[in-house]
C-alpha cells in the first residue's frame, strides 16, 4: 500500500492526524507539524478533497542514504519515475539540503537530481520532460539531512490551503488550513453558535461555518495527480461525488465583528465566495461593544498581538481591556490565539489550555479560557 507524508503549520500534527483518519487513511505515525499514513490511491484523493488542515499530501518514494554525490544518481535509478508523465510533460525539483559533505547547496542537489531523473526518460524515449517551475506535471521533493536522503512526489500541486475563496486578504490573515485547524482543535465541536469579535478577512468563521456544512475544500480545484499517467480517473469521481453530496445546512449561527470597516467588506466578499453567507453574518463593530449577546456562545479569536498590527506598549493596554470584556461572557467559551507570550497575562483570566501552534514563522499559543 502506498505510504503518503501530509504536511501543515507547524503544531497541527494531532488534529490533522485525526482529520486523516476520518477520511479513511492510515496514521503510521505523527508529529507536530506532520503525519504519515498508508492508504490506496482512492483515499489519497479523498484526503486532497476533503482535508481541511493539510498543506499537502506528498507521496513517499525512496529513503537512502548518500556518502558521495554519486551515491545519489545510483540510488534515484532504483526507482522508475518514467511511470509517472509522458517525456512532453514538465517536471520540478524541490530539494532542501541541511548539514551534508556530499552536496554543498540545494541548487546542486536539485541539479544531480533532475540529471539522474531526465536519464531515465532519455533511455526510454530519446526524449526528455522539461523543467518548468510554475506549473510543472510532476513536483519531486528531495530532502538531505546529514547523509539521509527522502525523496517523495507531491500529489497536492498548489497548496490545499490556497481555498480559492479568498480573493482579498487583510493585511494580518492567517492561512486557510491554520484557522481550521485551531477551530477543529478547539473544544467547540459545532456545539454553539459562534463569534469572532476580531475577526479581519473572516477566515476562522468562514472555515468554521464550511465545516459545519460538511462543505469539503477541494472539490473545485485541480491536484498534480491528475497530471499523472496512473491517474484513476473513476476512483477520483466516486469520492469526488461521495464529498460533493455530504455538502448539508447547520442551525448555528457565526457572527464576525472587526473595528475596520473594509476588513468587514473583505469578510463578506469572503465568506459569499465560500458559500456560507447564508450562516455567517459579519458587521462594523469596535470591540469595546462586544457582549453576551446570547447567553451561552463560543469565541474563537485572534486579536491583534505586535507582529503585525500595533506595538506591543499599545497592545498591553488593549488585552487589559479584552479582559474585562471577555470577563463578561458568563457561560461561553473563549479561545484566544496569541503570538505574543506576554500579552494575554495582561487578560487576568486563567487559561485552561494552551496548545503551541506556529502562524508561519510566528510561533503563537491557542488558548482556552472558559468563563465562568
Ligand atoms: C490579527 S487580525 C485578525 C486576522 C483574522 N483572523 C484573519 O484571518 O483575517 C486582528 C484584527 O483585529 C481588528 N481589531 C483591532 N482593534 C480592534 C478593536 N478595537 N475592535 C475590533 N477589532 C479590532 C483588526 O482590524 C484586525 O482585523
Amino acid at each position: 500500500m502506498p505510504v503518503f507524508v501530509a504536511t501543515t503549520q507547524r503544531g497541527l500534527g494531532a488534529a490533522l492526524a485525526e482529520e486523516i483518519s476520518s477520511l479513511g487513511g492510515r496514521v503510521v505515525k505523527s508529529n507536530d507539524r506532520q503525519v504519515q499514513f498508508e492508504s490506496n490511491w482512492k483515499i489519497c484523493y479523498k484526503i486532497n478533497m476533503g482535508c481541511s488542515i493539510a498543506s499537502r499530501i506528498l507521496l513517499t518514494i525512496l529513503d537512502f542514504n548518500v556518502y558521495k554525490p554519486d551515491d545519489l544518481y545510483h540510488h534515484l535509478q532504483q526507482h522508475d519515475f518514467t511511470k509517472y508523465i509522458r517525456p512532453d510533460q514538465t517536471l520540478k525539483v524541490s530539494a532542501k539540503v541541511t548539514n551534508s559533505h556530499a552536496f554543498r547547496d540545494q541548487r546542486f542537489l536539485a541539479q544531480k537530481t533532475k540529471d539522474a531523473i531526465v536519464d531515465q526518460f532519455m533511455d526510454k524515449y530519446d526524449q526528455r520532460p522539461d523543467v518548468d517551475n510554475e506549473n510543472p506535471s510532476l513536483t519531486i521533493v528531495i530532502k538531505m539531512v546529514d547523509t539521509k536522503v527522502s525523496v517523495a512526489l507531491d500529489t497536492s500541486g498548489n497548496p490545499l490551503f490556497q481555498r480559492g475563496y479568498r480573493r482579498k486578504q487583510a493585511e494580518a490573515s492567517m492561512k486557510e488550513n491554520l484557522a481550521s485547524g485551531i477551530v477543529r482543535a478547539s473544544s467547540w465541536k459545532q456545539s454553539a453558535n459562534l463569534y469572532d469579535p476580531m475577526c479581519g478577512a473572516g477566515t476562522i468563521l468562514i472555515e468554521a461555518a464550511r465545516w459545519a456544512k460538511k462543505m469539503y475544500p477541494g472539490l473545485h480545484r485541480r491536484f498534480a495527480f491528475e497530471h499523472w499517467k496512473t491517474f484513476q480517473h473513476d476512483a477520483y469521481e466516486e469520492v469526488f461525488q461521495e464529498l460533493r453530496n455530504e455538502e448539508c445546512s447547520t442551525p448555528l449561527r457565526f457572527f464576525g465583528y472587526d473595528i475596520d470597516s473594509r476588513a468587514i467588506e473583505m469578510a463578506r466578499d469572503n465568506a459569499k465566495a465560500a458559500g456560507v453567507d447564508d450562516v455567517v453574518e459579519f458587521k462594523q463593530l469596535a470591540i469595546k461593544d462586544f457582549k453576551a449577546f446570547e447567553e451561552k456562545a463560543t469565541v474563537i479569536t485572534n486579536p491583534p498581538y505586535g507582529e503585525r498590527l500595533g506595538t506591543v506598549e499599545e497592545l498591553m493596554d488593549f488585552y487589559n481591556q479584552l479582559g474585562e470584556i471577555f470577563y463578561q461572557l458568563k457561560n461561553w467559551d473563549l479561545w484566544i490565539l496569541s503570538g505574543n507570550k506576554d500579552l494575554p497575562a495582561k487578560m487576568r483570566l486563567k487559561a485552561q489550555h494552551r496548545l503551541p501552534v506556529w502562524n508561519s514563522e510566528i510561533e503563537c499559543k491557542f488558548l482556552h479560557y472558559p468563563i465562568y
